[in-house]
């Protein structure tokens, strides 16, 4: 690559992923800078920045310069407000910490569950951009998986038969097993089909696209379809296919929603802080209307 930027880029894991150095992420990137970023995004999947000088602002400026903020569904689901962030943890706005039993620690629970941001929405999330403010002294890891390394590891005749298949995501489905969705909110989240295989308008290169949402295949019986679903998902996390980040603050993880699915590892609420701001970019790859 040439970049003429003074990024330094190291390995998180074989098959994916990438430690980037030498860039402060703001709204004030140079368009060298920003194009070295959309590449990273492109090739590597996973990116994270340590020591960032983070704040708000900074975060929503940057990720204004990789598309268009994706409003945050909770919110906008319970209140009817735009908001860009989601706090994730159990720290709030006012710095006021809720523990274990809390009912919003529970809902993030969620989390812990393999997943792609959004995918249940009519457009998925492309990017997610996540900022580690405090950390717990033990747990709190994210993982990351490869669903296109997963992907390149299937035989041919595997991907052929993935290749007209078309998937249910749907919200309700996946987030009713931790806590009851609000029923106001779950009325603005019908289920959405997105094809199961992807491809990269940028590399070409392609993978599967699953996870906690995914909740049935078209035209296949229930089981034909966890069947299905389950062993791909099964075959994209094995323990060698895991990066896992043990976050410190001032780092920052931008992660590809498109080719990559992750899962909070939890941490005890009632004895740590774990606070962490989110934003997210709107892809541009709509689902399909199923026939
Ligand atoms: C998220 C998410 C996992 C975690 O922020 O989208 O899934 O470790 N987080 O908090
Ligand atoms: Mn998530």
């Amino acid at each position: 690559m040439t970049t003429q930027t003074n990024l330094r880029i190291e390995p998180l894991h074989k098959d994916f992923g990438a430690r980037v150095t030498g860039i402060q992420l703001s709204g004030d990137l140079s368009e060298r800078e920003l194009a070295a970023v959309r590449e990273l995004i492109d090739t590597h999947s996973v990116l994270c920045f340590p020591d960032q000088d983070m704040t708000d602002d900074k975060q929503l400026g940057f990720t204004r310069l990789l598309g268009e903020p994706e409003p945050n569904h909770v919110t906008i689901g319970a209140t009817g407000v735009v908001n860009y962030f989601g706090t994730i943890g159990n720290v709030q706005d006012n710095g006021e910490k809720r523990g274990n039993d809390h009912a919003g620690t529970k809902y993030q629970t969620g989390n812990n569950m393999w997943h792609s941001d959004s995918s249940f929405r009519q457009l998925p999330s492309f990017v997610s951009i996540l900022h580690a403010y405090e950390v717990p002294d033990e747990g709190g890891e994210t993982a990351f998986v490869s669903e296109r390394a997963a992907y390149e590891r299937l035989s041919e005749a595997e991907k052929e038969r993935l290749e007209p298949l078309n998937v249910l995501h749907d919200y309700v489905f996946s987030r009713s097993k931790v806590a009851p969705v609000d029923p106001n909110h779950a009325a603005n989240m019908p289920p959405v089909t997105h094809k199961l295989v992807k491809t990269n308008p940028g590399n070409g290169r392609r993978n599967f696209f699953i996870g906690s949402h995914a909740r049935s295949i078209n035209g296949f019986t229930g089981i034909e379809s966890r069947k299905l679903l389950d062993d791909l998902l099964e075959r994209t996390t094995r323990e060698e296919d895991i990066f896992t980040q043990r976050w410190r603050a001032g780092d920052t993880i931008i992660w590809d929603n498109r080719t990559t699915l992750h899962r909070g590892l939890g941490y005890d609420a009632d004895r740590y802080r774990r606070r962490m701001r989110q934003t997210r970019v709107t892809g541009n790859e709509p689902g399909v209307i199923p026939s």
